[in-house]
């Protein structure tokens, strides 16, 4: 194991600085934390809630000396994460895993849910250097949907396009249908997208059909984060490791799996 793989995998308590409610499940956790001020958007961190669970979270952004994460509320560990208040203290080990490459050219950013988060980290990083900078967003409905205000300011309105399930803002239906438009129109370099894995693959047939690169960034279930306990695996990688983001090649590799099944955490598959 190298000495940085080492310094990241040792874990850190820390306490979180503050907390913003982001929509009625998603709040973010702000904290100070050394190693981690040092990630790059694409890698992710294992937060440890004591006396409850450790769980892995994508690095939301990094800022005046703070590091965020965007949680939403789905089960035992993030309902405890939730009721926290700031003051309280948590374990840190990361940030592990690969990171989104910076395209300079056109590119285009394709968020659903929390993959919206590692995503605005990366527009912030790139809107300064590259040509043009879309954003799609999608989401069930209008509270749903995530970082409108900001990622406004990053891509300009006219490049934010919004979804809702059920229409209560921007267009009414699915992520992937104004795609679909928007890659026979114009000419993207790069496409990079995060969410529920069933629309990330709709997302890589979209690109594929099209020949367009993309980087996509997976969720498995994670215990070590080191690439050690092997319940990440997706094919032949191991998504803490060899991912979190993969690019087209890689995708095609594992494309039986992909938005199909995964390990679940007693070692069985189980349908996604
Ligand atoms: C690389 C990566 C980055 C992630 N980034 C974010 C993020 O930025 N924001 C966010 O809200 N969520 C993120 N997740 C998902 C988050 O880890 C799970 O929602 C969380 O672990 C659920 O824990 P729980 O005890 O509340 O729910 P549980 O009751 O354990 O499970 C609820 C559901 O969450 C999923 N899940 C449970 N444990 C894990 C685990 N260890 N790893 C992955 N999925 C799990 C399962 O599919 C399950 O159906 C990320 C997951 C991965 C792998
Ligand atoms: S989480 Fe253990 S190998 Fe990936």
């Amino acid at each position: 194991m190298s000495t940085s793989l080492i310094a990241a995998n040792t874990l850190r308590t820390t306490e979180i600085v503050q907390i913003r409610t982001e929509s009625p499940t998603v709040k973010t956790f702000t904290f100070i934390d050394r190693l981690c001020l040092k990630a790059k958007p694409g890698q992710f961190l294992m937060l440890w809630i004591p006396g409850i669970d450790e769980i892995p979270l994508s690095i939301m952004d990094v800022n005046n000396g703070l590091v965020a994460v965007s949680v939403k509320q789905v089960g035992d560990a993030t309902k405890h994460l939730h009721s926290l208040e700031a003051g309280a203290t948590v374990g840190i080990r990361g940030p592990f895993g690969n990171n989104f490459t910076e395209s300079r050219g056109r590119v285009l950013l394709v968020g659903g849910g929390t993959g919206t988060a590692p995503l605005l980290f990366l527009a912030k990083q790139l809107s300064a250097k590259t040509e043009r900078l879309s954003f799609v967003e999608g989401a069930k409905t209008k509270d749903e949907l995530l970082f409108v205000r900001e990622l406004n300011g990053v891509c300009k309105e006219r490049n934010l396009i919004t979804t809702t399930e059920d229409g209560t803002y921007g267009l009414q239906c699915l992520v992937t249908q104004p795609l679909a438009t928007l890659l026979d129109k114009e000419k993207f370099d790069m496409i990079y997208t995060c969410g529920p894995e069933v629309m990330v693959k709709k997302i890589f047939e979209l690109t594929e059909q099209r020949k367009l690169p993309i980087e996509a960034s997976l969720e498995r279930l994670m215990r070590c984060g080191i690439g050690l306990c092997g319940s990440c695996v997706i094919g032949k990688y191991r998504v803490c490791k060899d991912g979190p983001v993969f690019n087209a090649a890689q995708l095609r590799e594992v494309r039986d799996e992909l938005g199909i099944s995964k390990i679940g955490f007693d070692g069985s598959r189980i349908p996604i």
